[in-house]
């Protein structure tokens, strides 16, 4: 299993795990395409998992902003990740998040959120976030569904305010 940068020339197979994956519907994998082409789209931060010449899990964490009053924090936002379902149980997905950490802090994030699952994300280091004074008011979720991941000791410091999605995300 090899993780790596993805390339120009997966577009079409990680459009079909994303379509596969959340049970054959085209929205996560326009996500990807919406992101992709905008300003907020991060290359190195589009990973996957290839096994055999094949793309069998693809994760995309990309830029977005905390909005405290007048100052805006520029933070990273995880979604979509998917692993093709004959793949899924053994790891892979692990997989793809640590490697997306590594990548995210190398760069200099301090922070990935995401809307995700409570019984998966911890194990990855991820946490409730409203707890860290952090807020979402565009996605209206649970508190245990709403996390954020520090990077490196001190990535939380600071960071206050209200998670803002970019366009692509609608
Ligand atoms: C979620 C997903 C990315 C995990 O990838 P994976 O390679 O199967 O994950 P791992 O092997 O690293 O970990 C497996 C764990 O994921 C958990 N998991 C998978 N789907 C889950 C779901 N719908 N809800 C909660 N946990 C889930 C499994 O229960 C398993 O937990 P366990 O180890 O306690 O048994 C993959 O199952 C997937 O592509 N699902 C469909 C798309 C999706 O739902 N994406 C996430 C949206 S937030």
């Amino acid at each position: 299993m090899q993780i790596r940068t993805e390339m120009v020339k997966d577009y079409e197979q990680v459009f079909q795990l994303n379509e596969i994956a959340f049970g054959n519907r085209e929205d996560e994998a326009k996500l990807v395409e919406r992101i992709r082409a905008s300003e907020e789209f991060i290359p190195g931060l589009s990973i996957v998992a290839e096994e055999a010449g094949e793309i069998v899990g693809h994760v995309l964490i990309s830029g977005a902003k905390v909005m405290e009053d007048n100052r805006e924090h520029q933070v990273t936002v995880l979604a979509p990740i998917a692993v093709r379902p004959d793949y899924q149980g053994r790891g892979v997905g692990g997989l793809l998040i640590e490697e997306g950490k590594r990548r995210a802090a190398k760069l200099g994030f301090g922070v990935i959120l995401l809307i995700g699952y409570p019984s998966y994300y911890p194990r990855f280091g991820f946490v409730p976030a409203r707890a860290h004074g952090l807020e979402l008011l565009q996605f209206p979720v649970e508190d245990n569904v709403f996390q954020v991941c520090e990077l490196y000791d001190g990535g939380l410091n600071g960071l206050r305010g209200e998670l803002k999605y970019p366009a692509a995300f609608f």
